[in-house]
């Protein structure tokens, strides 16, 4: 079974972003499975990179789409992001630094920051968007 189950509870309503979110969770499936076979740094140094790569991206597309829209709540939502960012940015530099051991508390890190943020903060703009017509 995968880590993280992808299931409509986890739709925010537009697609651009649900497939963003696929992603990242299809990211995290992988670092999660990676880490349970004790994969070492030159295994998980790619995909993590990948993950903050993505996560860059992804959040890209949702502020980028705030802003053209002028979400009232951008600037909290962008602090979230932010943290988010610094904080994947920091096992990847921990993990290029040796420091594999850090491995089952990234784990617990993507799991609350994937569900909790796209089911709480993420869905919390679902009906923003909804009323600007997007999809
Ligand atoms: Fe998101
Ligand atoms: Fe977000």
């Amino acid at each position: 079974m995968a880590f993280i189950n992808w299931t409509d509870e986890l739709s925010v309503g537009v697609e651009l972003f649900d497939n963003d979110h696929k992603k990242l969770v299809a990211l995290a499936n992988s670092l999660h499975e990676s880490i349970t076979v004790g994969a070492q740094q030159a295994v998980l140094a790619p995909v993590l990179n990948e993950l903050v790569k993505y996560t860059v991206f992804h959040f890209g597309h949702e502020e980028g789409m705030m802003i053209q829209y002028a979400y009232p709540d951008y600037e909290k939502h962008k602090k979230e992001h932010d943290a988010l960012v610094a904080k994947v940015q920091d096992y990847y530099d921990q993990v290029m630094a040796g420091k594999t051991s850090i491995s089952l508390s990234l784990i617990g890190f993507l799991k609350d920051w994937l569900v909790k943020h796209i089911m709480g903060s993420d869905k919390e703009y679902s009906e923003f968007f909804a009323k600007k017509g997007l999809k």
